[in-house]
């Protein structure tokens, strides 16, 4: 199904965060370095996280009379087992079967958005709300990639993994999400394929009514 301009800022994520699952279920050991799919996580994936529920799902309540509390609930509930487990992971205490776990639980998460929420979304809200909806997201996709300070302070410096040097899935391409953040999705693993642009059309104009 052909996703709406609106969301394809978030389904660009969507390619990235199944590559860092795809490495995650392919772990080769507990002492793998954490640190690149940590970085990833603080820079990006956590705050595509938070954009869903701080704008996609409030918006979608707000503006569509097909708001879906179910699936709502499913993101929400899927977003605060796998925060935690990312907390886990930080601070050390991640075995391997976790780490797959983690990957796992990543990727069918993505799939659940791709394949039911986003069509739900999309079926859900008419041109106009849909429209406000992917300039409230465009917003805040803004603002995330460019906070004042950037994100160099955040727990992404910090090293928690006892491991070496040696390589593993987790270590390669060593890349830091914070480096492009939201403005760059095009320089990310898995880029390539996904849809481009996630500029969304309109203005942060009165959200239209909805009659309810
Ligand atoms: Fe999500
Ligand atoms: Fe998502």
């Amino acid at each position: 199904m052909k996703r709406a301009a609106e969301l394809h800022g978030l389904s660009h994520d969507h390619h990235q965060v199944l590559h860092w699952a795809l490495e995650l279920k392919r772990s080769e050991s507990a002492d793998d370095p954490a640190q690149p799919f940590l970085d990833f996580w603080h820079g990006h994936a956590g705050e595509h996280f938070r954009v869903e529920e701080e704008v996609l799902l409030p918006g979608w309540a707000q503006l569509s009379d097909s708001f879906d509390e179910s699936m709502a609930t499913r993101v929400l509930g899927e977003h605060l087992a796998m925060r935690a487990e990312v907390l886990r992971l930080e601070a050390g205490e991640f075995g391997l079967d976790a780490r797959r776990a983690l990957g796992k639980a990543l990727e069918r998460h993505v799939r659940f958005e791709e394949r039911e929420l986003f069509p739900a979304i999309e079926a859900g809200l008419d041109e106009a709300a849909l429209a406000e909806l992917g300039a409230r997201l465009a917003q805040a996709e803004g603002e995330l990639g460019q906070p004042p300070g950037g994100r160099a302070a955040g727990p992404a410096e910090r090293t928690i993994s006892s491991a070496g040097s040696r390589k593993s899935p987790f270590d390669r391409g060593g890349t830091n999400g914070r480096s492009d953040a939201r403005s760059g999705r095009s320089s990310r693993p898995g880029s390539g394929a996904a849809p481009g642009g996630g500029s969304a059309p309109g203005s942060r104009s009165t959200p239209p009514k909805r009659g309810r």
